[in-house]
């Protein structure tokens, strides 16, 4: 495995593991940064183990940087098998498997991570019929908040 935390990252995006829409999904949780705008949604399938609810299959879906997409696809990897609790214990540090700790300027992508999985774990969003189909969709939707569009002044000559 390679020696710094972009090498490993680099390597995980060669080959991101679980990308894309679950049709079958339980649960889905979508979240954005404020910070930097990134977007990410997660899906989840459960299954019974031992008499127990965990969690079968995790994919995800992201607008986000690399180290994001890295660390979900770690994740999604990791969370077979866990329990719901299990899954809502653990920490950005945790999500991030094999990629190591996050450097300090990447912690709130690996949280972005942990907050798709937490909303998806509340199961708030309807899995089936989400609002709209991907990612793409929601930035595509027309805004429905108080938002003040400026337009671009056209003549920038004058
Ligand atoms: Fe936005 Fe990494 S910079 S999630």
């Amino acid at each position: 495995m390679s020696e710094n935390f972009e090498d490993r990252a680099r390597e995980a995006l060669a080959k991101p593991k679980n990308v894309g829409e679950m049709n079958d999904a339980d649960s889905v949780g979508t979240v954005g940064s404020p910070d930097c705008g990134d977007m990410l949604r997660m899906w989840l399938k459960f299954t019974e183990k031992d008499g127990k609810k965990v969690i079968d299959r995790a994919s995800f879906q992201a607008f986000g940087c690399q180290t994001a997409i890295a660390v979900a696809s770690m994740a999604t990897e990791l969370l077979k098998g866990k329990t719901p609790d299990e899954a809502r214990e653990l920490k950005p540090n945790e999500l991030s498997g094999d990629l190591g700790p996050l450097p300090p300027m990447k912690i709130h992508c690996g949280q972005l991570v942990e907050q798709a999985l937490k909303s998806a774990l509340d199961g708030k969003e309807a899995p089936s019929k989400p609002a709209v189909e991907t990612l793409a969709g929601n930035l595509n939707q027309a805004p429905t908040g108080k938002i003040k569009i400026v337009p671009l002044d056209e003549d920038t000559g004058n």
